[in-house]
């Protein structure tokens, strides 16, 4: 905190924890905010500036937590809200900050709120959800699920249909109705007045749906691949997010960060609407294009270049590698072809480009996917989908925190089974070892919370992936630190005037504080090297 204008969203690093997976206090295989409590002082030595929680709202845990039945409990497997009250204090004294999840979109179809909604037609909460009276007797219009699935779903009682946008037990919210909006602000006031520091936007760009109900136009006239026209990114959903932007600027210095719902490779455009002018919006908002490129210097170069020109004036950008719904990043890139290198070529781009960091939890230690048979899953998608998709378990098994039973997540059988590779791959043993991945997120994070060039710099592009090396500047007034990543297993000579008059503040092959010769004017096989530059 060397800056007098640091903003702890813009400047610091961000960290995911999925709850059921980082740590289990009370033995019984799922992990709980006890857990992360225990693990704080991992995280404040890690250098992380913020926590971002899965949902640990009341659940019947249909979707792992996304299917909310009430947004003012915690849900009993977590423990109760004593314990994440003090999970505020404590993290708070750490001069770490807490960010929930927000799920907008839907709720359980155990909520109170939709159990009245569904009891009669004439319920006053009845149009807190979405229901409509069927088309001669076929569904209300050609809508489908996130999962390709009939959107629609008919209850007897009332002879109507609801909306689901995801899983049937996940009915839709009506945003257009004025009392179901205000109750649910209230939800969202009850975690600031707590002290939460902000919230990940559950879908954001997915929460209103067409005022007349018109069917989605259709790819190739085939029904389950529509576009979603009239289900997402309707202009009324940017009208509700500035109204939570102003509930939030009720309160001193909280956030909000919107998953925008995109199909790969990702829509930079759309995710930059949601940040308005920048200052009118959500504070910051996911992008997914980095997660889907193949490895390729030349495609993360585009990439970003893209996902900068899309940020307003006054807007920020964030970065994210993996999350809990996708392949962990080590992973995408092939078990055996040096993912290992690879991860750390992608660590020092995530802490060197311009935009707000976000680690997921494990991608620190470079955790791989989960390999799971079939009767080990546990996510609806991976049961509905098997084997042509397995679900999103992979993602999700418990953190790996040393070589003890069960990886030093729990001692009762997890959840989810712990990864094969935990004996070499957790954070006793790689903090241990100085050039563990763990040990250069480490030093990443350090140095970019050090420097205000990291933090705020420009990004100048200085080799634009040829040859496989990507190559870029942060500047910031006369200061400047260059960056050269290698995407190739192979030594290649610069092909750029070479940086002599700098010297090395991190690299994955040379010493720190060296200087760059000129007659070895070449980068090694995946290396990534942050210098500093004398000006
Ligand atoms: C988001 C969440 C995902 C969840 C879905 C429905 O995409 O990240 O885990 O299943 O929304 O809430
Ligand atoms: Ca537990």
């Amino acid at each position: 905190m060397n800056n007098q204008n640091w903003v702890w969203w813009k400047h610091g690093v961000f960290y995911h924890i999925y709850p059921q997976s980082y740590c289990d206090s009370n033995s019984d295989g799922i992990g709980d905010i006890n857990g992360i409590i225990r693990k704080l002082d991992y995280l404040s030595e890690l250098g992380i500036t913020a926590i971002w929680l899965s949902p640990i709202y009341e659940s019947p845990m249909h979707d792992c937590g996304y299917d909310v039945s009430d947004y003012k409990k915690i849900d009993p497997v977590f423990g109760p809200l004593d314990d994440f009250k003090c999970l505020l204090k404590q993290a708070h004294e750490r001069r770490i900050r807490v960010v929930m999840d927000l799920v907008m979109n839907h709720t359980s179809h155990f909520h109170s709120w939709f159990v009245e909604s569904r009891s009669s037609r004439d319920n006053p909460k009845r149009d807190w959800y979405i229901w409509k009276e069927g088309l001669n007797g076929r569904k209300p219009n050609n809508w489908r699920s996130a999962y390709g699935k009939r959107a629609w779903e008919y209850d007897e009682l009332t002879g109507q249909y609801y909306l689901h946008t995801f899983f049937t037990e996940m009915p839709d919210l009506n945003w257009r109705n004025k009392d179901m909006r205000k109750a649910f602000f209230s939800e969202v006031r009850f975690w600031l007045d707590l002290g939460v520091d902000g919230f990940r936007l559950d879908v954001i760009n997915l929460i209103v749906k067409d005022k007349k109900f018109r069917n989605n136009p259709l790819y190739f006239g085939i029904p389950w691949i529509q576009k979603h026209l009239y289900t997402r990114n309707r202009p009324k959903s940017l009208k509700i997010t500035w109204q939570l932007r102003k509930l939030l600027d009720e309160y001193d210095d909280r956030m909000s960060v919107g998953e925008i719902y995109a199909l790969p490779p990702g829509n930079p455009a759309t995710v930059a609407d949601y940040l308005g002018s920048g200052d009118n919006s959500i504070h910051l908002a996911f992008d997914f294009s980095l997660i889907f490129q193949p490895w390729s210097a030349k495609r993360y170069h585009n990439c970003l270049k893209k996902w900068y020109s899309h940020i307003p004036e006054n807007g920020w950008a964030c970065n994210v590698l993996s999350n809990h719904d996708l392949s962990r990043s080590i992973s995408r890139f092939g078990r055996s072809r040096h993912h290992l290198e690879k991860s750390k070529v992608l660590a020092v781009l995530l802490l060197t480009i311009k935009g707000t960091p976000f680690i997921y939890y494990g991608e620190e230690i470079g955790m791989t996917n989960g390999r799971l048979k079939k009767n080990q899953i546990v996510d609806p998608l991976g049961k509905r989908f098997w084997p042509f998709f397995k679900g999103r378990d992979r993602a999700r098994t418990p953190m790996q925190w040393s070589p003890a039973i069960n990886a030093g997540f729990s001692i009762h059988t997890p959840w989810l089974p712990v990864n094969e590779d935990y004996l070499e791959l957790n954070v006793k043993v790689e903090s241990r070892n100085p050039d563990s991945i763990l040990n250069l997120y480490r030093s990443l994070i350090f140095l970019r919370n050090d420097e205000v060039i990291l933090q705020s710099g420009d990004w100048v592009p200085v080799i634009n992936g040829e040859k496989g090396i990507l190559a870029y500047s942060r500047v910031l007034g006369k200061e400047q630190i260059l960056v050269l990543l290698n995407f190739r297993n192979r030594t290649m000579k610069i092909p750029v005037p070479f940086p002599v008059n700098g010297y090395v503040l991190i690299s994955t092959h040379r010493w720190g504080g060296s200087r760059l010769k000129p007659v070895e004017d070449i980068i090694f096989p995946y290396e990534a090297t942050v210098l500093r530059m004398n000006t």
